[in-house]
């Protein structure tokens, strides 16, 4: 990897928490030295960019999530909307309380541009959160202010930190678009002790197997990303009015409104035509951009927890997600 040692401002990072990070090809311990991470046993270095160590290369199949987070650095943090919309969904989907998770070691999976990020590290638990896009950039920009977090560019294939040591294991919005969603699954949980409570949601395959963005999908996510957003900008602002529009028919508006291949977020009552167009733009790229999409069935789902060994296991649907927590 040939990504810069430096912080923001050109300084070097030392990274004080880098004795909680493990070597990827010997799996011994990481020490911080002069704005990289190298390996006490095998002498393998890692580079530190903006303060992130980094465990990835560059090219990966995510581009499209990092061109899409650093557009959309502010968009859905609450601190932005001064809704608390991302709060009110990690809370109410887990039944975690912040006084649960104070002082836990929670593992985020897959943090874009750090929605939750924001809202765990608000919570007092030690966050330590991965993606393997660029969105890291956007996700340090807003979040770094918090202490408890630790943030590393990284795949879940492929993760610098020791088995079983978190007691919390967070994951929305991530698995569907990986390239094997039962391997990313079951290797999230190595990571986690036994014990240890999860949430992880992932598409649900009835609801969005059926959506008219699978008929764009097969030419869109093979677009550049800068083409696609610019498509999705000039796009929106005549969609949507027709998606709110259908929606508002009796009894049927939410069916015929999914007929419009536009995210429409009229449920979550967004303050402003500018939030809403926004927030319509990022998921509209978000459906059409991801190389991977793989919407699951409840009974593989129901299958994966049991060939874990899980207790207490919930899988629920919430809209067209299935979220599904319980213990380790
Ligand atoms: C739809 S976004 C969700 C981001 C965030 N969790 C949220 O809900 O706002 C999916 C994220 O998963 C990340 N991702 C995809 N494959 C990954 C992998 N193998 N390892 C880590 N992150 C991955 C992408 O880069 C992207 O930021």
């Amino acid at each position: 990897m040939t990504l810069s040692k430096h912080g923001p401002g050109g300084t070097e990072v030392e990274i004080p928490w880098c004795h909680a990070l493990r070597c990827l090809r010997c799996r011994g311990p990481l020490v911080s030295t002069s704005g990289l991470l190298r390996c006490d046993e095998c002498a393998a270095e890692y580079p530190v960019d903006d303060g992130i160590p980094r465990f990835v290369s560059r090219d990966n199949y995510a581009v499209g999530f990092g061109y899409q987070w650093n557009r959309h650095r502010l968009t859905q943090l609450d601190s932005h909307s001064g809704m608390p919309i991302s709060h009110d969904r990690v809370m109410g989907a887990s039944g975690w309380s912040a006084d649960e998770l104070q002082g836990k070691h929670l593992l985020e999976c897959g943090s874009g541009a750090g929605r939750f990020t924001e809202v765990l590290c608000e919570t007092g638990a030690i966050v330590t959160s991965f993606d393997i896009s660029s969105a890291v950039h956007a996700n340090a920009a807003s979040n770094r202010r918090f202490p408890n977090l630790r943030l590393v560019q990284a795949s879940v294939y492929d993760l610098p930190f020791p088995e079983e040591f978190f007691d919390v294991l967070f994951c929305f919005g991530v698995i569907q678009h990986t390239p094997d969603v039962e391997r990313t699954f079951k290797t999230l949980f190595r990571y986690l002790r036994p014990g240890g409570r999860f949430c992880v949601d992932v598409y649900a395959a009835m609801v969005a197997y059926t959506h008219p963005r699978h008929l764009l999908r097969p030419f869109t996510r093979r677009m550049p990303p800068a083409r696609l957003y610019s498509l999705v900008e000039q796009t929106v602002p005549r969609l949507l009015p027709l998606s709110t529009a259908l929606s508002a028919a009796p009894a049927v508006g939410p069916y015929l409104a999914r007929l419009v291949p536009v995210a429409n977020h009229r449920h979550l009552n967004l303050r402003d035509p500018q939030t809403i167009r926004n927030w319509s733009v990022l998921d509209t790229f978000d459906w059409l951009a991801p190389r991977y999409e793989s919407p699951q069935p409840r009974r593989r789902l129901e299958r994966w927890t049991r060939d874990l060994g899980l207790r207490e296991v919930s899988i629920r649907r919430h809209r067209g997600l299935y979220v599904i927590h319980g213990v380790k």
